[in-house]
């Protein structure tokens, strides 16, 4: 088990995003809204909402992630919990249609466009699903549709990836 985590941390050391953590986290602190722009597989969804878990930067806040599609959000949830070595639904969760996996515990919720896009134009300050943030910090998957783009930057601290 402990030789199990211990290659999966050297896995995380070993993406193209890792020597840029420092820097990233940097810039987002400064930032209400960052575009990110890195190769497919470089560590964008996976890592850098670890990143600012680990550093603290969401202030207890939930770090949301959209994805475009279902399975994708929550296979990378699975894999992000794997990497946080928590169970799926602890601190690391995910919220698609017809199925919440999350927790009062939950930190970095992985959500489809659309969960976070009905929420979000019904409820702006996106208390429903995110009930227990304060605030939220949100990467949306550069995939996503303007509008949609537009509503979340309206409400959220917010990094486009
Ligand atoms: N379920 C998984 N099992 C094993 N490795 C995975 C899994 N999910 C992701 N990875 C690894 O993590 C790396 C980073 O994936 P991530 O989804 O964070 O990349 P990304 O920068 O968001 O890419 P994209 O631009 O395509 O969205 C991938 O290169 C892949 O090797
Ligand atoms: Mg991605």
């Amino acid at each position: 088990m402990a030789m199990f985590q211990e290659k999966l941390q050297q896995e995380r050391r070993n993406l193209p995003i890792y020597p840029a953590k420092g820097k990233i986290i940097n810039q987002i602190q400064r930032l209400d809204t960052a575009i990110l722009i890195g190769e497919t597989g470089s560590g964008k969804t996976t890592q850098i909402p670890q990143y600012l878990l680990e550093a603290n930067v969401n202030k207890n806040a939930i770090i949301a992630i959209t994805q475009p599609r279902r399975v994708a959000a929550i296979t990378i949830s699975q894999r992000v919990a794997e990497e946080q070595g928590t169970e799926l639904g602890q601190r690391v969760g995910y919220c698609v249609r017809f199925e919440d996996v999350t927790s009062e515990n939950t930190k970095i919720k992985y959500m489809t466009d659309g969960m976070l896009l009905r929420e979000a134009i019904l409820d702006p300050l996106l208390k429903s699903p995110l009930p227990h943030a304060t605030h939220i910090f949100v990467l949306v998957n550069k995939d996503i549709s303007l509008f949609g783009l537009g509503s979340i930057l309206c409400t959220c601290r917010c990094l486009v990836v």
